[in-house]
């Protein structure tokens, strides 16, 4: 296992985040236990959970399953109910009782959400860090200017800055292209990138118009289902280059993630000790460029922007500009 920068903190954390958001739910805490422990054996060190998770039964397992290991893990977890003040001081509260830690690494924002206000969400994040309960603040979801907005406001009042974004990302959705990555590059953001198999989409689980086996997450969640039905064929085709390649379509997943220089750790979402082991291959191997545009273009997902078919061959192509990660130059 490779560790990573985390952003601008001078941290170095595994380049595999691993993800609970199944602990409790498609897992059992046994289950859980040995996930974890095997994630640790292969070096893992990151891990992400929030209190929404279980409705805070996976902040409880994890909590159990942690003890005597605490030390050696960098932990973030969110911040539930609102975004208000007083919602972030006692959110924190309640998931370090629940995980039974003094502090953890990392404390984010899980939404942001209409009507929010940077300022008091700046300041109550400074009051979390001041008393020691969270030694980096971050937040999920944030658009490139909100992230910047935010942290311009805590750098005029002396707080923490925002270090991290956690974000959907995988070859079905690629949003974060514009904006997102290179502002992380440019400002050493830390990238956690959520989904990063489409919830299970890109795990060979899956066949074009056959209905999901019942035995996942697809029953209870109607995007996989729309996936499958917009990008079928796509994933067929996916499948069968990761079957020549003598890879599984869940590692071939990941590491089409982890290709971008913007992206700090895919989260690895697991339900069963043995998707995490296949999983964790994902980190053993490189694509080529080659082999990474041959996977982009089977999926066609590239996100359109105003003028971006109108005029592809100009200097001054906005869209190509936006989504340039080479645009500055640090020298
Ligand atoms: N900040 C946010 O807003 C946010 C949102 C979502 C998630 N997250 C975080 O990101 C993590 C990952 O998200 P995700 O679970 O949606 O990610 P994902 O990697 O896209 O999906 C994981 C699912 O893929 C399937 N899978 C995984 N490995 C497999 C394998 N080797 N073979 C076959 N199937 C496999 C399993 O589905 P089945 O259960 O169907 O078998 C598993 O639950 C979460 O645990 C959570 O920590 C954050």
């Amino acid at each position: 296992m490779k560790y990573v920068e985390f952003g601008s903190t001078g941290e170095k954390v595994s380049e595999m985040c691993l993800g609970t958001m199944m602990f409790g739910q498609r897992c059992d805490e046994a289950e859980a236990d040995r996930i974890l422990g095997a994630a640790i054996e292969r070096g893992v060190n990151s891990i992400d959970t929030a209190p929404m998770y279980g409705d805070g039964h996976t902040e409880e397992i994890l909590g159990r399953i942690i003890k005597g290991k605490r030390d050696q893990l960098f932990i973030g977890t969110k911040v539930h109910k609102g975004i208000d003040s007083q919602s972030i001081l006692e959110s924190i509260d309640e998931s370090l009782a629940r995980m039974r830690t003094d502090y953890v690494d990392l404390y984010m924002i899980h939404w942001p959400i209409e009507g929010m206000r940077p300022r008091e969400i700046m300041e109550a994040l400074n009051g979390v860090v001041t008393q020691g309960k969270a030694r980096y603040v971050g937040c999920c979801n944030y658009p490139a200017w909100l992230f910047a907005h935010s942290n311009a406001i805590a750098e005029r009042n002396g707080w923490p800055p925002l270090v991290c974004n956690q974000v959907a990302y995988n070859v079905i959705e690629r949003g974060i292209e514009i904006e997102l990555l290179p502002q992380a590059v440019a400002e050493e953001v830390a990238i956690t990138a959520y989904r990063p198999l489409a919830s299970g989409v890109l795990a060979g689980k899956y066949e074009a118009g056959r209905h999901p086996p019942t035995d996942s997450r697809a029953p209870a969640d109607t995007r996989i289902l729309t996936w499958l039905a917009q990008h079928g064929d796509s994933m067929e085709r996916f499948n069968q280059y990761a079957a020549e390649r003598g890879v599984h379509p869940a590692q071939l997943a990941v590491t089409w993630v982890r290709h971008s220089p913007g992206i700090t750790s895919p989260i690895v979402g697991a339900s069963s000790l043995s998707q995490l082991e296949t999983s964790v291959g994902a980190f053993e191997f490189d694509l080529s460029d080659v082999e990474y545009d041959t996977i982009t273009h089977m999926f066609e997902t590239e996100v359109k922007e105003e003028g971006l078919q109108r005029f592809p061959d100009k200097i001054f192509n906005f869209p190509r500009l936006r989504r340039n990660l080479n645009l500055t130059s640090s020298e």
